[in-house]
Order: C-alpha cells, then structure tokens, then sequence
C-alpha cells in the first residue's frame, strides 16, 4: 500500500559495533526468534513500499552483513567508514536514497517495530518535516530521555550519558524512529557538533535545529513497548525474545490455541492454525508451519517446516523437519522425522524411527526401532522392530519399495535398490538382497542349533 503522500526513503542504521554484545557475530545478526534483528527490520521497511531502503554498515562487518541478507533483492548500502555517531550515519546514507521528500530512520537494533505502528506513523508526519517515535517506559536506563517544556513541546533529547539525574528521571524516551524530510537533513546533518561525553554527532541534535527554525515537531507512541525496545547486550536480547514470545503466544490463544505453558513454547516462524491445536510444554516451532484440526503436540517437541494434518497426535520428545503428517496419524514418543517423508492418513510411527525422503501409505504401522530412507511404503504395511532400509552403499543412495499390506519381521535389513511385491511376508532376521514378488514368504535367518549339556569353561 501507499502510506504517504509524498515519496520517501528508509535509512536503517546498523554501523555500530556492538560492543556489548561480546561475540564475533555482529549484533544486528543476531538472531531473534530464529531471524536476525537486521533482517527483520528490513522486512518490516519492505511492508511500507518505500522507494529505496539503504543500510548504513561498517567497513568491519560489510562483508558478513551483505551475506546475511543476500537473499532480500534491492537493497542499498552505504559505508560509515568510523562510527562518529547516529547523525554522522544519517549524513553517509543521503547520497543513496534518491530523489524522494521524506527518509524514515529506523535502527538495526529496534527489531520488532510493526508495520502497523510506522504507517500510523508515517501518516501522522507527513505534512510536518520533522518527527519521531516516543514512548513512555517504566525502565528508561540507556535510552535517549525527551525533554519537554512547561507547555509540552519538546526541547531536546538527552543521552543518558549527558543526562542529570534529574533528567534521568524522565519516563518517556526516543526510540530512534524519525520520518524527516529530505532537504532538512541535508541542511541540519554538516551542522551537527560533537560536543558531548560519546564525541559523536548524535541525530538527536536535529532537533534542536529544528526548533531553531521553528518547525513543529510530530511525535507518535507505538501501539505497544514491546516494537521499541532495542537490543545492546545478551541480557536485552532474551528479554526482549521473551516478550516477544509472549506476544506470539497470545495471538495463538487468541485463534484457539491451548498452550500449557506460554513461557514454555517457542514460534520461530510463521503459524497456521487450525481449531483445537493443543500445545504441551516445551516445543519450538520453526520456520513455516500448517496445523490441521484437533492436532496435539506433547511435551519437548520440535517441528519446523512441515503440514500437520487434523487429528495427528505429536508424542513427546518427537523431532520432525520438511514433513507431511497425513490426518489422524501418530508420531513419537522419541521419533525423528527427517525432511522429505510423506506421511497418508492413520499412519502410526513409533519410539526410535527414523524416517527420510519416505512415503508411508495409509494405515501403515513402524512402531520400533527402525530406519526408513529413501523408500516409498504402500498401505495397511507392517515394518517390525530393528527394520533397516540400507539405502547407502558408501557411493550412492538407493530407493526401496515396499508395497502394499507387506508384512516385515523384525531385525529385517533391505539392502536397496530393491522391491517387496505386494502381500509379501518377510521372517525375523531376514537380509533381503532381491526383489520379493507378491505373497511370497521369505526368510534367510540362521538355522536353530543346539548343543546338549554343554558346560562352560
Ligand atoms: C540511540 C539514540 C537514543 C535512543 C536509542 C533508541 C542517538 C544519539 N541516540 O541510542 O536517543 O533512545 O538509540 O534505541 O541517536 N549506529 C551507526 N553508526 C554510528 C553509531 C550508531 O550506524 O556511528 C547505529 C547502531 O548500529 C544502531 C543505531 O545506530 O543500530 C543506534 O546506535 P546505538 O549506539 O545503539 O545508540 P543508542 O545508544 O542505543
Ligand atoms: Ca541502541
């Protein structure tokens, strides 16, 4: 949608190094319910349709945050060759961002502001030339504190390293997110001064000039805190994952959903429900995800980019990854469903199966001990205990089929590339090297023998 007016630009602020985040990833790769803070924010900008979005980086990280977002087409990068300050990194992005009115601000390290909250924003700003998000927080430490006059216009923000302890005391705060035009930053940016404890050109100090120049000044609140807090340590990275965990959890609940615990459930993606969806404690759901009807998940559970169809039950401890679960089928407890398998309906997997680019017919049953790879199962199948398909030969992989209503004992291998015809039986302990055609029995294991009154050494 078109959310202003008039063109504009997003400038993403991510040059800083993150010191305090004590790690070789940078900070804005950091992830955050399993996406990095800096590509989350690009995907949030992406939403506004704005005509360019420029990611201000060092020299240091250019190589490593360039990789990360290879995969996000047209974005534009400009260099900040020192980290002399947020004004200063403003200033090195303008030569990139186009003819356009208006630049909105946004910093690499405020994640989770939502698209709703910056139109709402952008609306609100945009016959002015200046404007920011602020907020009121119970625990303002470390963020820039806005100052107001008697009549509540604002007449400055304070870092809080330049900050009294009286201003200290000031609840509502600068989340770094500005809407402001064009020719004013190129006016104002060359005439910021360094003169603070950090001697660096703070944005902040836009506003000043601002004022000078008697320009009304727009704030807005974001419709919740949760979208401002930034993130500068490892501390206020989980914190602010809890949170927003909470807020996923809740738009869960909201569909339906029973979550046991919502400090125990993880999403680290995109949710589809369906109604009835129970959730036990201490799963992660990862990546893009579709529930059916009815559909349980026990306890320790992992599921990433699969279709869960209705009434599947998920029991505890249970990994699945890339999976189609047909409805009213049964996985785990302690199943690993590999990537690639296929699943019908009423199918039954059971503790310590593995399964891998699988396709499981309706009704078929592998309740132990077994791994299935690279092999497509009929219906109404049985696969006794300690089942192995051997698909690799240290080469190549190969495929077994297993068709319909065979019947495996346990202990059985399956050398691959090979075939069960349909109704085939295969005893216990049976190494199967050929093609089985229908019906047949078959079974090669060791004959019984027997040593009478043997007596041990
Ligand atoms: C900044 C604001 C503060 C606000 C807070 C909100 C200023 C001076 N302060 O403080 O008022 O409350 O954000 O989160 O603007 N960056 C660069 N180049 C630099 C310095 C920083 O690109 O030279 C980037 C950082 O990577 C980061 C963002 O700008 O993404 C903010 O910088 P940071 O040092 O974290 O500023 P804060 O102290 O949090
Ligand atoms: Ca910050």
């Amino acid at each position: 949608m078109k959310t202003q007016g008039n063109s504009f630009s997003v400038v993403i602020l991510a040059a800083g190094q993150g010191l305090r985040m004590q790690s070789t990833l940078p900070k804005v790769l950091q992830p955050l319910a399993g996406i990095s803070l800096l590509e989350r924010i690009v995907l949030t900008a992406k939403k506004l349709k704005p005509s360019r979005i420029v990611i201000v980086h060092s020299a240091a990280q250019a190589e490593k945050l360039k990789e990360a977002l290879h995969s996000i087409p047209d974005l534009h990068w400009a260099l900040q060759a020192e980290q002399k300050g947020t004004g200063h990194a403003v200033l090195q992005a303008l030569p990139q961002v186009g003819s356009v009115e208006k630049v909105l601000i946004l910093n690499g390290d405020v994640p989770l502001v939502q698209e709703q909250t910056l139109i709402r924003f952008l609306e609100k700003t945009q016959k002015y030339n200046i404007g920011l998000i602020t907020a009121q927080l119970e625990n303002p430490q470390g963020l820039g504190r806005i100052k107001r006059n008697a009549e509540n216009q604002i007449l400055s923000i304070i870092e809080e390293k330049d900050a009294s302890s009286a201003e200290k005391e000031i609840k509502e705060i600068n989340t770094g997110i500005w809407n402001v035009s064009l020719d004013k930053l190129n006016a104002w940016l060359p005439a910021l001064k360094s003169n603070n404890t950090q001697k660096e050109y703070y944005l902040t100090d836009i506003l000043t000039l601002a004022i000078q120049e008697n320009e009304s000044i727009v704030c807005t609140a974001p419709d919740a805190n949760y979208e401002i807090l930034g993130v500068n340590s490892k501390m206020e990275l989980a914190n602010l994952e809890r949170q927003y965990q909470r807020v996923c959890a809740e738009k869960l609940m909201q569909q339906g959903v029973t979550i046991f615990d919502p400090a125990r459930l993880d999403i680290r993606g995109e949710i589809q429900v369906g109604q009835d969806l129970s959730i036990d404690v201490n799963v992660i759901l990862e990546g893009k995800l579709q529930f059916g009807n009815r559909v349980s998940i026990g306890p320790n559970v992992f599921i990433k980019n699969s279709i869960i169809e209705d009434e599947v039950h998920i029991l505890a401890n249970s990994h699945i990854e890339g999976a189609v679960i047909g409805k009213g089928s049964s996985i785990g407890p302690f199943a690993r469903i590999r990537p690639g398998t296929e699943l019908a309906a009423d199918v039954k997997i059971g503790n310590f199966v593995e399964t891998k680019e699988a396709k499981v017919g309706a009704n078929s049953k592998i309740n132990h001990l077994s791994y299935i790879g690279d092999a497509v199962l009929g219906r109404d199948v049985n696969i006794g205990a300690g089942t192995i398909t051997c698909n690799y030969d240290g080469v190549e992989k190969h495929r077994t089929i297993i068709e319909d209503e065979v019947f495996i004992g346990s202990d059985t291998q399956l050398i691959a590339p090979v075939t069960v015809g349909k109704g085939a039986v295969i005893g216990a302990g049976t190494t199967i090297t050929k093609n089985i055609p229908a019906t047949q029995l078959v079974h090669n294991r060791i004959e019984h023998r027997k040593v009478d009154n043997w007596k041990r050494k």
